[in-house]
C-alpha cells in the first residue's frame, strides 16, 4: 500500500466474522470504521487493533435497523474521500417455517441483510465509480442457492446478497471497483445465539480461517467465493446452467405449446 491512508468500514464487526474483517484489514495496512450495536466491544476491538497494528480505528455505534442510524452509516460512506473498502457483514438468521415465523424478527432480518446492504452500497458505488477505485466485501451464506422450508426469508435475504453482488461486478466489470461475494457455510460464531447449532460440530468453520480464505480468494481474483468448495468446477457448471436458462427464456414472447395457448393473445389495451 501507498501513504495515502485508506479506510474500510465493517458492519457487525463487533463479534465474529466481522470482527476478523477488522483484524485482518488493519494488518493489511487499512485504517478502520467499525459500525455495529455494541459500543463496548468495538472498543475493546478497537483498542486492541490500535496497539497491535498502529492503526488509526474509530468506532462508530449504530443499529442498522433503524432508518436514521442507517441514514447516519450511508452519509459517511458517501462523503468520505478516505473510504475505499466497504464490508457489508451485518447479518442475522430468523429460522422458522413461515406459518410461525415473527413477522417482526422477519422485517428486521430484512432491512439489515438487504436494505442496510444495499443502501450502504449505494452510498460507495458513486464516489468509487468516479475515482475508479474501490473493494466491497459482501458476505451471502451458502443458503443462498438453497431453498429452505425453516428458513425462507434468511435463503432469500442471502439469495438477494449474492445476485445484487453478482449484478453490481457485472456494472463495474471494465472497471477497478471490485465487488466480492463470500458464501459461508457454518462459521463459529455467536450467529446461532443459545439456540443449539442446526449443523454438526465438524461442519463449522473458524471465522480466521474463513476470512482468511475469503483474502486468498480476493488476491487470487476470485469474487464469487465459496470458502467450504472443493471442485470450484461445481460452481462454474451451475453458473454456465443459469446462462442456458437465461437464453432458454428470453428467445421470444411466444408460451410454450404445454400451456395449450398455442398463439400468443393480443393485448386489447
Ligand atoms: N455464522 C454462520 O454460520 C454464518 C454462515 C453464513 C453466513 N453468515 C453471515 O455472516 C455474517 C456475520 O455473522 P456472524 O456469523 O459473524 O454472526 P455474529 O457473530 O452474530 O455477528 C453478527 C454481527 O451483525 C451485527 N448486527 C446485528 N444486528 C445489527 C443491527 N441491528 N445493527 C448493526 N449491526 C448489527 C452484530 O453486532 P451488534 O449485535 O453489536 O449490533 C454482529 O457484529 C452475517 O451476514 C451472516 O448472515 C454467517
Amino acid at each position: 500500500m501507498s501513504d495515502v491512508r485508506i479506510s474500510a468500514l465493517i458492519t457487525g464487526a463487533s463479534s465474529g466474522i466481522g470482527a476478523v474483517y477488522a483484524d485482518r484489514l488493519a494488518a493489511r495496512g487499512y485504517d478502520l470504521i467499525l459500525v455495529a450495536r455494541r459500543r463496548d466491544r468495538l472498543e475493546a476491538l478497537a483498542a486492541r487493533l490500535r496497539q497491535d497494528y498502529g492503526r488509526v480505528v474509530e468506532v462508530e455505534p449504530a443499529d442498522l435497523r433503524d432508518p436514521e442510524d442507517l441514514a447516519r452509516i450511508e452519509a459517511l460512506v458517501r462523503s468520505r474521500e478516505d473510504i475505499g473498502v466497504l464490508v457489508n457483514n451485518a447479518g442475522l438468521g430468523a429460522g422458522a417455517p413461515s406459518v410461525s415465523a415473527d413477522p417482526e424478527a422477519v422485517e428486521t432480518l430484512v432491512k439489515i441483510n438487504v436494505l442496510a446492504l444495499t443502501l450502504l452500497c449505494l452510498a460507495a458505488t458513486p464516489r468509487f465509480a468516479a475515482r475508479d477505485d474501490g473493494l466491497i466485501i459482501n458476505i451471502a451464506s451458502i443458503i443462498a442457492v438453497i431453498p429452505s422450508a425453516t428458513a425462507a426469508a434468511y435463503s432469500g435475504s442471502k439469495a438477494y446478497v449474492l445476485n445484487f453482488s453478482r449484478s453490481l461486478q457485472s456494472e463495474f466489470a471494465k472497471t477497478n471497483v471490485k465487488v466480492q461475494v463470500v458464501l459461508p457455510g457454518p462459521v463459529r460464531t455467536e450467529f446461532f445465539g443459545d439456540r443449539p447449532p442446526p449443523f454438526p460440530d465438524h461442519l463449522f468453520m473458524s471465522p480466521e480461517t474463513l476470512v482468511d480464505v475469503a483474502f486468498r480468494a480476493l488476491d487470487q481474483g476470485e469474487m464469487v467465493c465459496w470458502p467450504t468448495l472443493h471442485d470450484p468446477q461445481a460452481w462454474t457448471s451451475f453458473d454456465e446452467a443459469r446462462r442456458a436458462l437465461s437464453k432458454a427464456v428470453s428467445q421470444d414472447a411466444v408460451p410454450p405449446e404445454r400451456y395449450g395457448l398455442a398463439a400468443p393473445i393480443e393485448s386489447v389495451t
